[in-house]
């Protein structure tokens, strides 16, 4: 008996960043990520995070969903005195992308593993980040006790999350906007995570937490992406289609305006 085949439809929001490799199309999120890190506003993310995490004087970094391994790249750099910065990610494409990006360095590693079940022992790592990925995990709590469980005390973790309600969109029809943010929201994993983050460590144990809000202005492109994933336009409720034709002619007027709004949480061990 051959097994039923599995019809993958399009890939529908950004939201599914939680499965990459079971999506029609995983390179979709690899080109999504490469465009949203190209926005202005993610250089001041990166920026942030590695102010909070000062000192610089750490050996060992865990990279929680690492992606494709930019921000790895760039902390190398950043941290003279690193051994070992070690970039995990649930998603098989992501790593083999990350590994082909990056060459031979032998205090970069990347492996594949979910983040709420990770292989390390107690205590090793300096300090962890996760950048834009609890907000994507189907157990948020799991994966904040092990990173915590995998860093040294007196360690520091960073995570910075948006907001998936604190989408904000300049367009004159208001009721219809706030639908569509809260249809878009309503399919994420965890679309409180970035509010809710500052509690979270408070309730895991951790101290000196501190908040700041960076919210990142998005392009025409990147917030069509993030709705309607790979959605044709012309296959949405005629109203919708409407809405996002206004959204393009402002754009084409130069108009535009969308920000997503996001939080960068740290707190030590
Ligand atoms: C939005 S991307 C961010 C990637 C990277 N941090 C960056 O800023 O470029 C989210 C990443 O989290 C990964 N991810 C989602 N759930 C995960 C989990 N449970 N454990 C590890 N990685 C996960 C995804 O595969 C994806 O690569």
């Amino acid at each position: 008996m051959t097994s039923p085949v599995m019809i993958k439809s399009a890939i529908d929001s950004v939201g599914e960043f939680s499965s990459v490799d079971m999506t029609n199309d995983p390179r979709w999120f690899i080109d999504f990520m490469d465009n949203a890190n190209c926005l202005p506003d993610h250089e001041i993310i990166n920026q942030r995070l590695v102010e909070v995490m000062a000192p610089l004087d750490y050996k060992r970094i865990l990279e929680f969903g690492c992606g494709t391994g930019n921000d790895i790249r760039h902390l190398v750099e950043i941290y003279p005195e690193v051994s070992e910065i070690v970039g995990i990610d649930l998603s098989e494409t992501m790593i083999s992308e990350a590994n082909s990006r990056t060459s031979n360095d032998s205090r970069i590693r990347f492996e594949q593993g979910d983040g709420k079940q990770l292989t390390f022992g107690d205590n090793i790592f300096d300090g962890a980040r996760a950048k834009l990925v609890l907000m994507h995990c189907d157990d948020i709590d799991a994966a904040l006790d092990e990173l915590i469980r995998v860093v040294k005390t007196n360690g520091k973790i960073a995570v910075y999350d948006h907001d998936f309600d604190g989408l904000i969109i300049d367009h004159p029809n208001k009721n219809l906007t706030r639908k569509i943010v809260n249809d878009f929201s309503d399919k994420a994993k965890n679309s409180w995570s970035g509010r809710q983050l500052f509690s979270r460590f408070l309730r895991h144990g951790l101290i000196n937490v501190t908040v700041e809000s960076i919210s990142v202005n998005l392009t025409f492109d990147l917030l069509r992406f993030m709705i309607l994933g790979q959605k044709d336009i012309n296959d949405i409720p005629l109203e919708e289609k409407l809405w996002w034709e206004e959204l393009a002619a402002f754009q084409k007027k130069g108009c535009f305006f969308a920000s997503f709004i996001g939080f960068l949480v740290v707190g030590t061990k």
